[in-house]
């Protein structure tokens, strides 16, 4: 399995480019690396959402506006060969960042929108002989103890989208003459993050406007490991020269981000309290999770959507909910050395409050977050 990809050498011409997943939060981002940094001779994006109702920012919609746009539902085998069609020729490159990514989907849901839809893709790249099909998977395939899992480290997925991203990891290798490699991301947070920093931002806007103190489950020790959106674009792009054939590769930053230090960010930025239920009261209220998750949701939704209203936003994507399934005392903790020992270096080592206060800026810019909860400037 083991060898550099001989077939990319830092030629002259630029490779074709095909995106799947293109409008998400890594694919929009990816998408405005190749277009600003001119890395590809073509670039093609395929998703199921059209970039118009995806919630691009302007700068996202600049680069969109260079790149062809494809409608497709990639559980469809038939759609999926029809993206790969570019004239006589294919793409040179597939990146696929497609996922059903809601968290508490059904098994079905997952078999289709995760395990299916990334088999089609790599089957179809392998039969148009891409010379480089990177697949995302997650860092929650590994077993959530404290230790800093390197790639050989024990897995055993702990959300439902990770087992089932670990099950198209076991596949991949059984594609014939498919050459890829698979990136495991820490949580991603940056420009057009909904679900991984996000929601924690929201609640805590959410605190503010309500005047009370924050309270989480379990403990400040829980390592929630986070990676900068513009690192993994890098990545992907630094995977497609020099990550080795059937590779796995993790990245996360040099944080060693933990649910404290993500807390007294976010308690800073919105200058509100917080205290931790602790680990007994926690276990405790583990026997009732759902119900437990499913009011302190509640608790926040409501005064949210009043701002929303308030402020006049009709829609927004963005949301305090927080699914059960990343409630639970699990760690990601992860090591990635292995990624840097091929040259990769991360431009954003450390989650800062600038890097946060970013994020919110951007929704407000777009209008997707109510002017009214957004923290004073520093
Ligand atoms: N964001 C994170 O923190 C994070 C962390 C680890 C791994 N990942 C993985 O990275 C990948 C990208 O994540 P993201 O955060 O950008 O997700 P996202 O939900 O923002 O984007 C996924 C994109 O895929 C598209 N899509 C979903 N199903 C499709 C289908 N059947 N046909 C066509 N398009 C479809 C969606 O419309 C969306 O634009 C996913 O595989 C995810 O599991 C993300």
């Amino acid at each position: 399995m083991a060898g550099t990809d001989s077939e990319l050498p830092a030629s002259p011409s630029k490779p074709s480019v095909l995106v799947l997943g293109g409008c998400g939060f890594i694919g929009r981002n990816f998408v405005h690396h190749l277009v600003t940094n001119n890395l590809a001779s073509k670039i093609r994006v395929a998703d199921k959402t059209p970039p118009q109702t995806a919630w691009l920012n302007s700068s996202h919609k600049e680069s969109f506006a260079k790149v062809d746009f494809v409608s497709a539902n990639l559980i469809n085998s038939v759609s999926v060969s029809k993206i790969f069609d570019d004239g006589e020729e294919s793409f040179d490159i597939v990146v696929n960042l497609a996922a059903q990514t809601k968290y508490g989907c059904t098994d079905e849901v997952y078999n289709e929108g995760v395990l299916s839809l990334s088999l089609n893709c790599a089957k179809e790249a392998a039969k148009r002989q891409a010379k480089k099909f990177i697949e995302l998977s997650t860092g929650q395939v590994y077993a959530g103890d404290k230790k800093a899992s390197s790639e050989d480290a024990k897995v055993s997925p702990w959300t439902g989208i990770a087992k089932y991203k670990f099950l198209v990891e076991e596949e991949l290798p059984r594609i014939e003459g498919l050459k890829y490699v698979v990136l495991r991301p820490a949580t991603v947070y940056g420009i057009g993050d909904r679900s991984g920093l996000m929601p924690r931002l929201i609640v805590a806007a959410v605190y503010r406007h309500l005047q009370e103190k924050m309270k989480l489950l379990w403990t400040p020790e829980l390592k929630m490991n986070t990676v900068h959106v513009n690192d993994v674009c890098s990545a992907i792009w630094h995977l497609v020269q020099h990550g080795e054939q059937g590779h796995v590769y993790n990245i996360v930053d040099k944080s060693d981000t933990t649910q404290g230090s993500i807390t007294e960010l976010v308690c800073r930025i919105f200058d509100i309290k917080h205290d931790y239920f602790g680990t007994v009261i926690s276990n405790f209220a583990r026997l009732n999770m759902a119900e437990i998750v499913d009011d302190s949701n509640d608790k926040h939704f409501t005064p949210w959507t009043e701002a929303c209203n308030q402020d006049g936003l009709q829609y927004t994507p963005l949301s305090p909910y927080l699914h059960q399934e990343l409630l639970y005392n699990k760690h990601l903790h992860m090591d990635g050395q292995k990624l840097e020992s091929t040259g990769f270096q991360l431009t954003k080592p450390t989650l800062t409050e600038d890097s946060l206060r970013e994020m919110l800026t951007d929704y407000v810019s777009t209008g997707l977050f109510p002017k009214s909860l957004t923290p004073s400037p520093r």
